[in-house]
This record gives structure tokens, C-alpha cells and sequence, in this order.
């Protein structure tokens, strides 16, 4: 009996080993493009990061094997008996394995997202009929549809994307549902909104979405240079009612696998279940702004028409936020009945804790870290 984790090295992929090894899941295969060892010890290293207690790090030395793989090429660049063992071993697949850099060439996000998930789906088609199959989606694959109310069983992808990324998943999905339909086998997709950690990301974990945002803060900051002068107002183009879905990673990864435990009989073959894991309630621009208001006072941001007379920091925003700000535009908000309906009496997530994000802001209440390089620009 062995579990199948692609992604289990990334930020998702930390904090769901760490619920599953709490778990009685059994072995545990980890597929990571590095090489075993330095894939298990980056493993490792996050889990005591964050905080697991011994006995998940005991079971992750003794359950977790790591596999280097490539789920962008046919076979996932195992040799053929690999590919056959892993497949014959496999009872239940969790693939989260993704290329989340929204600014990404279209042509990689789309190998390591939409191929990639069809020859992670060829490795579930070789296992055994039973082999339970969860794909980690993401709730931005309703796309540009800014406004209403996404219900789960949406895949609608008329609106467009904001990006490339979303599409990448987009196709995804609807590849998943294909393959369910032609192989009658059923499948689980999640689908969170914007995950954010529960707290303060120690050293030594995976970075997560919004740390590259808060670089770009602290790099405005450093331009304006003027500690104590009035603050400068920043016009950025977006609605002012704006809101975004933001849902800890922690409740995320409970949920997803208590869904999971509760659908480990599908009701029908060929049956694609998919679930919103996002927070009951959407994130306003507003109290964004009220928290950037106080943690970095040299800026009042607002949102609005996009400015004719755009000011320094403006123009900066326009370009270093640029894949950031199409969400400014957003007002949709994401049904969760059916996710409700399978975790009956759930624990619901607690208010988002944003302050963490300005950690960089206030050394003095939290441990300073290096600012994060902005490589990775999206919320996903
Ligand atoms: N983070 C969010 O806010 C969010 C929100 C909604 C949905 N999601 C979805 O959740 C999943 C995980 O996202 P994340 O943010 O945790 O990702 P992440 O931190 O960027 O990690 C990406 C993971 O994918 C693996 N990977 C990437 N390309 C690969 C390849 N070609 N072959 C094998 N493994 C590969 C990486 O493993 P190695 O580097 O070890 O190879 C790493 O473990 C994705 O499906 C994403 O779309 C994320």
C-alpha cells in the first residue's frame, strides 16, 4: 500500500505530508525532479521547519521513499520497470506537483501542467481499477469570470485567464475529466483558492505565494527613503470592493484529506468530484489596505481607475505588481456546499492572520527573515 506524491517537496506539499503521516497511511512515494537523497533531506528540513512533531518526522525517515522523476516527459523519465513497480505499488495518488510561476513562459506551464498531468494520469491508468486519484487543481481556474458566485462543478473557461498559469490548470481539469470519462475511473480534484500559512514562515520551509508581493513592498520602501514624511498615495488600477479567497494551507491540507478519507468510495465509476477549498469568507482590498496602512505607513494605497498622471511608485507598481493586479478587479466568491457537505460538522478555518506578512516590516515583533526574491509572482 503506498501513497504517490508529486509536488510533496513544495510549499502545498510540506503541509499535506504533514497531516498524512499523522495519518495512518501506510508508505509513502515522494516523486521530486531532485536527485533522492537531497529531495528526502529538502523534505526533512521543511517538516521540522515547520514544526512536526516527532513522530511525523519519525514516520517521514522510516515511510517516505523519494523518487526522481519528471512529470513533464512521457513515463515521467522513469526507466519502463520503474515506472511499472511504482504503478503496481500504488493504491491511492495525490498529484500537486505544478509549475506555479504565473509569468512563466505559456509553453513550460503548459508541459509541466497539462502534460505533466496527463502522464501522472497514464501512471494512475497503469495501477490497479481501484487506485484512488487526487488532483490538486486550483480554484483560479474560473479565469477572468471577476464577478458571481463559482459554484465547484464549474469548468468554464469562456471568460479567458489572467494568465497563462490559470490556463495551464484549466486544461488540466478538463484533460482529468477526459481521461475519468474514458477510463471510467473517478477522480477527486481540489481545488484551493490562495493559500497562505497558518503563521510566520520559518526558515527552512517553502516560501509561499505572497512572500514575493511583500519583497516588492519592502523594495518601494527602500526607494522612498523618507522615514516620517507624509504618506504618498499610490494609485493602483482595480475595484475598490475588490476581494480575494485566501485559505490557510494548514486548514486546506486537513480538509483535503478528510474529503479524501470520506470519498475513498466513489459513487459511481467515472465519476469527477471536485471540491472548493477556500475560506468561508473572501479577503476585502480594503482590509488589505488598512494593514498595509499600518505596517507600511510611508504608502496609501487605493484602487480605482487606473491613473492618467501615474507617479513614480505608481509606474514601479505597474510593472513590479503587474501580475498581481488583475486580481484587483475581482469580486467573485466561491461555493463550498459540497466540500461542507462531506466534512459534516468540519472544523472551519479561523480569520486569516495577515500580520505575518508584514513580518518583514517589523523585525522587532517577528524574526526577521532575508527578503524573499521575487521569482515567484502569482496568486494560484
Ligand atoms: N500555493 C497556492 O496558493 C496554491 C493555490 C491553489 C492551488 N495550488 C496548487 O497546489 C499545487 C501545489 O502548489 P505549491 O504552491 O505548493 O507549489 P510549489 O511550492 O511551487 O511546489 C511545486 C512542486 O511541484 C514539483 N514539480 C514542479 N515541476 C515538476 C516536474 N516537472 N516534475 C516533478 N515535480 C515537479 C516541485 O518538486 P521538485 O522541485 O522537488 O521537483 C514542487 O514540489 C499545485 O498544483 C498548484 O497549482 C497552489
Amino acid at each position: 500500500m503506498t501513497v504517490v506524491v508529486t509536488g510533496g517537496t513544495g510549499f502545498t506539499g510540506t503541509y499535506l505530508l504533514r497531516s498524512m503521516l499523522s495519518r495512518d497511511v501506510g508508505d509513502v512515494a515522494v516523486l521530486s525532479r531532485d536527485e533522492p537523497g537531497k529531495a528526502h533531506a529538502r523534505l526533512l528540513s521543511a517538516l521540522e521547519a515547520l514544526g512536526a512533531p516527532s513522530a511525523v518526522l519519525d514516520a517521514a525517515r522510516r515511510r517516505v521513499s523519494t523518487v526522481q522523476a519528471d512529470i513533464g516527459h512521457p513515463g515521467l523519465n522513469l526507466p519502463d520497470d520503474r515506472f511499472q513497480a511504482l504503478a503496481d505499488s500504488m493504491t491511492e495518488l495525490w498529484h500537486c506537483a505544478a509549475d506555479t510561476t504565473l509569468q512563466a513562459d505559456p509553453a513550460r506551464l503548459r508541459r509541466a501542467n497539462l502534460d505533466g498531468t496527463r502522464n501522472v494520469l497514464a501512471l494512475a491508468e497503469t495501477a490497479a481499477p481501484g487506485t484512488r486519484v487526487r488532483h490538486l487543481s486550483t480554484a483560479f481556474v474560473a479565469g477572468r469570470r471577476r464577478e458571481g458566485l463559482i459554484l465547484e462543478g464549474d469548468l468554464d473557461g469562456s471568460a479567458g485567464f489572467e494568465n497563462a498559469y490559470e490556463q495551464s490548470k484549466y486544461h488540466a481539469e478538463v484533460a482529468v475529466r477526459d481521461w475519468s470519462c474514458r477510463t471510467g475511473r473517478s477522480v477527486l480534484v481540489l481545488r484551493p483558492s490562495l493559500m497562505i500559512p497558518d503563521g510566520p514562515v520559518p526558515a527552512g520551509a517553502p516560501s509561499h505565494q505572497l512572500a514575493s508581493l511583500v519583497s516588492l513592498l519592502a523594495r518601494m520602501r527602500a526607494v522612498h527613503r523618507r522615514p516620517g514624511a507624509a504618506p504618498m498615495t499610490v494609485r493602483l488600477p482595480g475595484h475598490p470592493d475588490a476581494r480575494l479567497n485566501m485559505v490557510q494551507v494548514g486548514y486546506a491540507a486537513e480538509a483535503m484529506l478528510d474529503a479524501s478519507t470520506r470519498m475513498a468510495a466513489p459513487p459511481a465509476e467515472g465519476t469527477v468530484t471536485t471540491l472548493h477549498l477556500v475560506h468561508p469568507q473572501d479577503t476585502s482590498a480594503e482590509h488589505l489596505w488598512r494593514l498595509a496602512a499600518e505596517h507600511v505607513p510611508e504608502f496609501r494605497f487605493t484602487l480605482g481607475p487606473p491613473p492618467a498622471d501615474p507617479n513614480f511608485f505608481e509606474r514601479f507598481a505597474a510593472k513590479y505588481f503587474q501580475p498581481f493586479l488583475p486580481f484587483a478587479w475581482h469580486r467573485r466568491s466561491y461555493d463550498r456546499s459540497r466540500l461542507l457537505s462531506l466534512l459534516p460538522g468540519g472544523r472551519e478555518p479561523g480569520p486569516p492572520n495577515l500580520d505575518f506578512l508584514f513580518a518583514e516590516f517589523l523585525p522587532t515583533r517577528f524574526e526577521r527573515r532575508p527578503v524573499a526574491t521575487a521569482e515567484r509572482l502569482s496568486p494560484r
